[in-house]
């Protein structure tokens, strides 16, 4: 069976953890397709050969989760060469027997426009910067700062910008508990496996 869900939004809209919890749920893989970008931003140098010999030691560094490495890794994800060399990996990942969750920004735009299921999850940027924040701490206005700066470049840019697929269905988790809003989630992809 191949069956995609697709899972775009901002920053910490709760896309990856939505993304989770519906391959648990439905015996999906999972792939968080942030961390190839934040791993060629972290990796330095040239970042299109950075991408196009990205390795699973480069994935596995534990500083990818920074700010510092989210703002890295939309500078280079501004590049076309380094979203073309990622994406045919990306691809056959969306279309492996057995079904995948990818989650990122162009996954149901340009990754995989034929996916099951779309789903764009956002918030609002307070809420959105205020999670990041309990997640990395340090100051909260320059947290909202850079999710706001990284939101507006990754909606700006020409090659495969941030926005809902035409036929994506929006998830805004501003008042919803992570449990409500995986729950709509799964009901969305639950209707269209029938
Ligand atoms: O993947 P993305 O950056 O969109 O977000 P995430 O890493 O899934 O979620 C960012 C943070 O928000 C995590 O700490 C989640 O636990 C939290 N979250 C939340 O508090 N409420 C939700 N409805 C969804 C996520
Ligand atoms: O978790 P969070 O939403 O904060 O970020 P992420 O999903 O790890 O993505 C980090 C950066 O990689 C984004 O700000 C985008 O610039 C870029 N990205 C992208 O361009 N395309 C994707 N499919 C995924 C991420």
């Amino acid at each position: 069976m191949i069956f995609t869900v697709a899972v775009d939004g901002p920053a910490a809209a709760g896309k990856g953890t939505i993304s989770k919890a519906l391959a648990d749920r439905f015996g999906l893989a999972h792939l968080d397709t942030g961390l190839l970008y934040r791993a060629v931003g972290a990796k330095g140098g040239d970042p299109v050969a950075a991408a196009q010999g990205l390795t699973p030691a480069d994935l596995a560094r534990d500083d990818l989760r920074s700010l510092a490495a989210g703002e890295a890794a939309s500078k280079v994800a501004a590049i076309p060469a380094v979203r073309a060399a990622l994406t045919q990996f990306q691809r056959d990942f969306a279309r492996r027997e057995g079904g995948a969750v990818l989650d990122g920004r162009d996954i149901g735009t340009v990754i995989c426009p034929e996916a099951a299921v779309k789903l764009f999850v956002t918030a609002s940027a307070e809420v959105r910067a205020h999670r990041r924040w309990l997640e990395v701490g340090g100051d909260a206005a320059q947290v909202l700062a850079e999710v706001v700066a990284r939101d507006e470049r990754d909606m700006g840019r020409a090659d495969a910008p941030l926005k809902p697929a035409a036929d994506a269905v929006m998830v805004d988790t501003s008042e919803l508990s992570i449990d409500e809003a995986v729950a709509q989630a799964a009901a969305l992809v639950a209707a269209r496996l029938g």
